[in-house]
């Protein structure tokens, strides 16, 4: 078992960070406060290579393995996770889904450019009434011949303006449920598209949410990924990948947390010291630190899997679980620590709360996770 970090993995680490530090820090509260898409941190990730970093050079990827894009989903998420998951969906949902399941001309057309970060991906599978309960799909995918017919809606689509690529979940062959769904990409802009208005969310305030209407939209028959009825699986092990990628992101709001939180705590002084010295604080920050040191080894364990060619599906429900949960306790530690500093939006931590909360909720809710982990412990 080996610990110790590539001289690449260190490399993209340390850029993701320097990024961070350099660029995202400077607008993200404004950014927040008033739901401001980062159009040009987008573009210039997609620059350096973070758009699709595991997608493979011959498709215009960076060709990295899934550690560094943990680690790297790691450090924009300290800063910022609302541009961290801009990228985690185009990397995790969208380029793996075509990569991973699609044909040599929606490579060609599709993966290159979104690849390149050029287009911006969305991963269609929630409807109102089908969020946890994801097999219960009611948007249509009518076979018309040549091209499927779309009706329906999509609810909680993140990139759902931003992108110019989605890929859908839709139903095709009602009676035969799960087994008769269909992944089919769509070009946005293709007619009968519209959008619900932007959602006003808690926290993740700058990346684009929304719901998408679809209203006899035709979707060419060689836009289908996968054989007929492959939907339901291909969005399963898809959602695999981008629950690691989720995982990442919520470790990194807990050591963004930590981080802020052991710094103020060796500046700001009461009863005569440092508060780092009173043990009511120094002991939460050993916890913290604990807790997402074991977020980070199940991350690196679920990465290792899926670059080793191994099932990883429930080591990524494993870590997915576990640093939502840490995000969501240690950026409230956060707060605690930082008294009333903690919640005024200056300081960050506050913010980094409202993040971590949703990491509880998308790519599968902490019970979804608990549900998958579970069934593979009593089939054990
Ligand atoms: N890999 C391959 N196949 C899988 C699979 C996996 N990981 N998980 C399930 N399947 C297959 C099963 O084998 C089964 O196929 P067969 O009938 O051929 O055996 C089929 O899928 C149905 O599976 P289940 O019987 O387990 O279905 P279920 O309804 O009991 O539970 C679930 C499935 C795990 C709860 C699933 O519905 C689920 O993951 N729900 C959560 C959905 C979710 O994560 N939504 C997130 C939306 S995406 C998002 O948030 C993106 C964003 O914008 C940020």
């Amino acid at each position: 078992m080996n610990f110790e970090l590539s001289e690449e993995q260190k490399m993209i680490q340390q850029a993701a960070r320097d990024y961070a530090n350099r660029e995202l820090i400077l607008d993200v509260l404004e950014r927040d406060a008033n739901s401001i898409y980062p159009a040009k941190h987008v573009k210039a990730l997609a620059d350096l290579g973070f758009m699709g970093m595991m997608v493979d050079p011959k498709y215009d990827g960076s060709g990295m393995d899934t550690i560094a894009y943990v680690l790297a989903m790691e450090e924009l998420s300290k800063v910022d996770a609302s541009v961290s998951v801009i990228v985690s969906v185009n990397n995790s949902l969208v380029c793996y889904g075509i990569e991973a399941f699609g044909t040599e001309e929606q490579k060609e057309k599709y993966l290159k450019p979104l690849a390149r970060g050029e287009m911006i991906g969305a991963f269609l599978l929630s409807e109102p009434e089908a969020g946890s309960d994801a097999t219960s799909q009611h948007t249509s995918a009518e076979d018309k011949g040549d091209y499927y017919l779309v009706n329906g809606t999509k609810n909680w689509i993140t990139n759902g303006n931003s992108a110019s690529v989605y890929i859908l979940i839709a139903q095709t062959h009602p009676e035969l449920k799960h087994k008769g769904i269909n992944a089919l990409i769509v070009d946005r802009n293709s007619p009968g598209i519209t959008l619900g208005p932007h959602e006003d969310k808690m926290g993740m305030r700058s990346s684009d949410t929304h719901s998408v209407m679809f209203t006899d939209v035709k979707v060419p028959k060689e836009n289908r990924i996968g054989a007929d009825g492959f939907g339901f699986k291909m969005a399963m092990m898809t959602l695999e990948g981008g629950r690691l990628g989720i995982a990442s992101q919520a470790l990194g709001i807990a050591s963004g947390a930590y981080e802020r939180a052991l710094k103020y705590s060796k500046e700001r002084r009461a009863f005569g010291t440092e508060i780092f010295h009173h043990q009511s604080v120094a002991f939460k920050l050993a916890e913290m630190y604990t807790r997402i040191e074991c977020g980070r080894l199940l991350c690196f364990h679920a990465a290792w899997l899926k670059d080793n060619h191994q099932p990883f599906g429930v080591a990524s429900a494993m870590a997915k679980y576990h640093c939502a949960e840490t995000a969501m306790w240690v950026t409230t530690e956060a707060v605690q620590i930082h008294g009333g500093y903690g919640y005024v939006r200056e300081y960050h931590v506050e913010r980094l709360m409202r993040e971590a909360k949703l990491t509880q909720i998308y790519e599968g809710t902490s019970e979804i996770q608990k549900l998958i982990i579970s069934r593979d412990i009593f089939s054990q």
